[in-house]
């Protein structure tokens, strides 16, 4: 294999910090409101982080999706966008990049990447269907269960301790993987999904290896794997740093692959690419023609799928830009440095670091509080009201109730800070790590949270809650005694 030249860069006294390998060319003004009216954002808000506007909040870590800084040469791309219902040349060259990044041949565009996952799971989820998994991701949980099938997540036992150094705990077990398919029966199984980057289990990679390990049992048993490619770019960028057979290759190398032990690879164009859009690639025809007819039916014609065709331009020079090391080693770095510096203060995290954002523990930090109280979700919720910052609960409240209406408590409860690909500098991470020690030594004002409006599917979005009693009032006044007149 090609010897790659990795990123590499120390200082000469030593310190261990990562440097930014861009420049900021266009920026946009922040807002730091003050602690009372982040507490009206708050109220008006329903305590639920979806529900507050730009305008109240300081750094918005509440996804990385959608949010990732955009290059120059994206952005060039974009005006020279050809709007055409069929036939664009824009999309032409998007599905040059997908041939020649991911290495497929044939492309069915959609509008992001749950759509993707509705299109998958429209054409092949019957019901009683059973789709073996590392992790789930919300939005693919609840098109699975939409369309009557079932999931089963197979990870090691690992991958649910948040302190530990193994470098890949998006691993799928192996061994339990075959024992679902000879129970379940092959025929029962419509596809094995694997999740690149295993989101909500802290952004955690799996091992090329391990994929191989799960390309032989689906060959062994005939079925398709699914890949869910959103947040490839940064698993390979981590089996280039974390496993060795791959330390001297090339992130081409490792993403093709990857992609190459996939029947079918979907991605959310708002992670891989840092635009906006998804797709569906495949190199065999006949799962192209039978998802083919869904495109128009759901997303638009083959040609834009629910895209802007400026996006779609966007996404066709971000696939390529997905193979420079020092444009996706960036969120990666910083999130490491988030990660040790926290833990630096005392506050529990997931480690080893993973990607697209630093995860906090607020089942430890918050251990006074039920799991019916939604630790996480009130950590969020204090964390934004003391700092301004706005992450993202991953925990019982992300999770959906099951059928028989019983709430289904999460084995994680996580405040997820995403990192989006060179948006943030380095002081205001260490801003995030200043109030994130404050607030684990102030962790015993914390208060539970309780739902006031209950959305049946994907609650977590648009559910409203409230206070189980006055803590965020006392919260702020020790804020103010601490911090004075400081925002
Ligand atoms: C791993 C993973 N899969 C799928 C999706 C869904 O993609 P989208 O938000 O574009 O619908 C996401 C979104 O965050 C994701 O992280």
């Amino acid at each position: 294999m090609a010897k790659q030249d990795h990123v590499k860069i120390t200082f000469y006294n030593g310190e261990n910090i990562p440097l930014e390998l861009h420049k900021v060319r266009i920026v946009q003004k922040l807002n730091l409101v003050p602690i009372e009216r982040r507490l009206e954002a708050l109220e008006e808000g329903g305590f639920n982080t979806f529900g507050l506007k730009t305008t109240d909040v300081f750094l918005d870590m509440l996804t990385d999706s959608g949010v990732n800084a955009m290059s120059d040469n994206q952005l060039a791309a974009m005006m020279q966008a050809d709007d055409a219902y069929a036939g664009s040349q824009s999309f032409m060259r998007m599905h040059k990049a997908v041939q020649e990044v991911l290495d497929k041949k044939y492309l069915l565009p959609a509008h992001q990447g749950r759509a993707a996952e509705n299109i998958i799971a429209c054409a092949y989820i019957k019901r009683g269907s059973l789709v073996p998994m590392n992790y789930h991701f919300t939005t693919v949980l609840a098109h699975i269960t939409q369309y009557g099938g079932r999931i089963v997540e197979l990870l090691y036992d690992e991958a649910y301790k948040i302190a530990s150094d193994h470098p890949f705990k998006g691993n799928m077990n192996i061994e339990k993987l075959e024992e679902v398919v000879r129970k379940e029966g092959a025929s029962n199984i419509p596809f094995i999904r694997m999740e690149a980057s295993t989101n909500l289990i802290g952004g955690q990679p799996f091992s090329v290896q391990n994929l191989r390990d799960v390309r032989a049992i689906a060959d062994k048993y005939g079925i398709r794997i699914v890949l869910d490619a959103s947040l490839l770019g940064e698993n390979a960028y981590l089996v280039l740093k974390r496993e060795e057979e791959f330390a001297d290759s090339s992130m081409e190398e490792v993403i093709k692959i990857i992609t190459g032990l996939a029947d079918i690879v979907y991605f959310s164009a708002r992670k891989l690419s840092s635009s906006r859009g998804g797709g569906i690639c495949t190199n065999d025809e006949k799962i192209y023609r039978e998802l083919e007819p869904l495109i128009p039916l759901f997303e638009g014609f083959l040609t834009y799928g629910g895209m802007s065709v400026r996006e779609i331009e966007a996404i066709a020079v971000g696939l390529y830009e997905t193979l420079d090391e020092s444009m996706i080693c960036q969120s990666p770095q910083f999130i490491e440095y988030l990660v040790n510096s926290a833990m630096a203060n005392g506050v529990p995290m997931v480690t080893p670091a993973g990607v697209l954002g630093a995860h906090v523990n607020a089942m430890e930090i918050c251990q006074h509080l039920p799991q019916t109280q939604y630790p996480a979700g009130s950590f969020a919720a204090a964390f934004y009201l003391i700092s301004g910052v706005r992450g993202m609960e991953r925990g019982s409240l992300s999770n959906q109730r099951d059928e028989y209406g019983n709430e289904t408590y999460a084995d994680m409860e996580l405040l997820r800070l995403a990192v989006p690909r060179r948006v943030f500098t380095l002081s205001q991470i260490k801003y995030v790590v200043d109030r994130l020690a404050w607030l684990y030594d102030n962790r015993e004002l914390i208060g539970g949270l309780k739902f006031v409006y209950e959305p049946p599917v994907l609650r977590f979005f648009m559910g409203r809650l409230e206070p189980v009693s006055d803590w965020p009032q006392k919260l702020m006044a020790k804020f103010k005694e601490d911090f004075g007149d400081s925002l």
